[in-house]
């Protein structure tokens, strides 16, 4: 006779650009095979899932995590968020309260570690505490951003390569750079390419991999022409049919496919709490 589990268990698509709902899973205990697959299946679809009604302590949601990769561990002269010497994050602390990363302020669409080089392949947040008001959260599928491109663009890109810049190794004093211009500045801390245009390691599908605001730079082009060309792709991205606005209620785990999506979060009332924790998990070489 099936669980009740099993029998509650439902991955329901939303009616957007990505995204999927699950529910009657209680991820603070053991998963069975079959929904551990499935999810996985959904994950490639959806590119992102939101589970619902979850408890879970630090241990348990690390657990849940691991049913799907392993831990992102940055090298060490790589700082990420919530990195130091000789400390790997594990369970991040993403709230405005208690020492907690990110802040209340808006975050432009961007997808984590991407100028690491192997960027990890998703992360779960997971919402504890919620503001009345703002602090959502977008997600923005990036193979839906590259399909829509015109069939000249996608040559005109096809076998580019990409820097980007480690935001948190940036001149607080300078203004914020959406591309890099200057050469003559020196390099801080070993930088990588990635393709442009990448492929999904396990759907196969295209993907304009690029955040929306972090310095970049094409290898191999003239600045002018570079900085012409990301601000083309980065107009073309950045557009509410691509994504899907998540309003959060405590209890919500977001698993997002960190290779195929960018996201974005509204700013939010100082006065309120908003605590989440975040696991992210190792990805591979982009290609
Ligand atoms: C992150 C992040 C967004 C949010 O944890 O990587 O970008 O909504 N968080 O807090
Ligand atoms: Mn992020």
């Amino acid at each position: 006779m099936p669980t009740l589990t099993s029998i509650d268990f439902q991955i329901t698509p939303l009616d957007a650009p990505l995204g999927a709902v699950v529910t009657g899973l209680d991820a603070s205990q053991p998963v069975a095979p079959n929904v551990i697959l499935r999810l996985k299946q959904a994950l490639r679809n959806y590119h992102i899932l939101i589970f619902k009604n979850q408890t879970l302590s630090d241990e348990q949601l690390l657990q849940f995590s691991f049913y799907f990769g392993s831990l992102f561990v940055p090298p060490d002269d790589i700082p990420v968020l919530a990195s130091a010497p000789g400390v790997v994050p594990v369970v991040i602390p993403i709230s405005n309260v208690n020492n907690g990363y990110t802040g209340t302020g808006e975050l432009d669409f961007h997808s984590d570690h991407k100028w690491t080089p192997y960027p990890s392949s998703g992360s779960l947040l997971y919402a504890q505490e919620v503001p009345r008001h703002g602090g959502d959260t977008a997600w923005l599928n990036l193979n839906l951003a590259y399909e829509t491109l015109d069939e000249f663009t996608k040559q005109r890109i096809a076998d580019l390569q990409l820097i980007t810049y480690n935001p948190f190794l940036r001149d607080r004093n300078a203004p914020p750079a959406k591309y890099r211009r200057d050469r003559t500045i020196p390099l801080i801390s070993p930088v990588f390419l990635h393709p442009l245009v990448r492929t999904h390691p396990e759907s196969g599908k295209k993907i304009l991999y690029l955040d929306y605001a972090t310095e970049v730079e094409i290898a191999g082009l003239d600045p002018a022409e570079g900085a012409e060309l990301i601000e083309q792709l980065r107009q073309h991205l950045n557009r509410p049919q691509f994504y899907y606005k998540h309003k959060w209620s405590a209890g919500d785990i977001v698993y997002w496919d960190n290779q195929s999506t960018l996201h974005y979060r509204e700013a939010f009332d100082p006065n309120e709490r908003r605590v989440m924790k975040r696991v992210s998990l190792a990805g591979s070489r982009p290609f």
